[in-house]
């Protein structure tokens, strides 16, 4: 059973991971008003991963006999200046929610719940992929800036991204 507090901070994590969700979608439609459909791609997968995240919290305090409650999610920014400065921007918003999930864990361990702390290592690996991911992207922006070709080329890359829905565990 998880304790009140945990439910607590559960359920404001899942609100995080749904502003994730609406941040992304914002930056979808932003590289879609700039002609680039592959970035678009790319944000809607993203976006889709995160109200998984969203989903897999969800479940947990449910499962743990908590109630989920849902807040208002915060408008996210709709304009950016440049490709660049948009995935500075996941990076900065991925560092935040890594922050989030310590913040999470650290709580667990001192209720010595070991199931929550447990359930959220998930999150704390994912996130060492999503650092990663979003950090290489700017790498390769800073890379090729001022060259609309090169930027052309990227685009068509990021259209390959496709959002893997979570499988169903064996025997299920
Ligand atoms: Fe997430
Ligand atoms: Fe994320």
């Amino acid at each position: 059973m998880i304790n009140e507090k945990m439910a607590q901070a559960l359920n404001k994590q899942i609100n995080a991971e749904l502003y994730s969700a609406y941040l992304y979608l914002s930056m979808a439609s932003y590289f879609e008003s700039v002609n680039l459909p592959g970035f678009a791609n790319w944000m809607r997968a993203k976006t889709q991963e995160e109200l998984m995240h969203a989903m897999k919290i969800y479940d947990f305090v449910n499962e743990g006999g908590g109630r989920v409650l849902l807040k208002a999610i915060e408008q996210p920014q709709s304009e950016w200046e440049s490709p660049l400065a948009t995935f500075e921007a996941v990076c900065k918003h991925e560092q935040k929610v890594t922050g989030l999930i310590n913040e999470l864990v650290n709580l667990a361990i001192e209720a010595k719940d070991h199931t929550t702390n447990v359930f959220l290592q998930w999150f704390v690996n994912e996130q060492v992929e999503e650092e990663k991911s979003a950090g290489d992207i700017v790498g390769r922006l800073k890379l090729i800036e001022g060259s609309p070709q090169a930027l052309y080329i990227v685009d068509k890359e990021m259209a390959q991204r496709v959002f893997i829905p979570p499988q169903p565990a064996e025997g299920n």
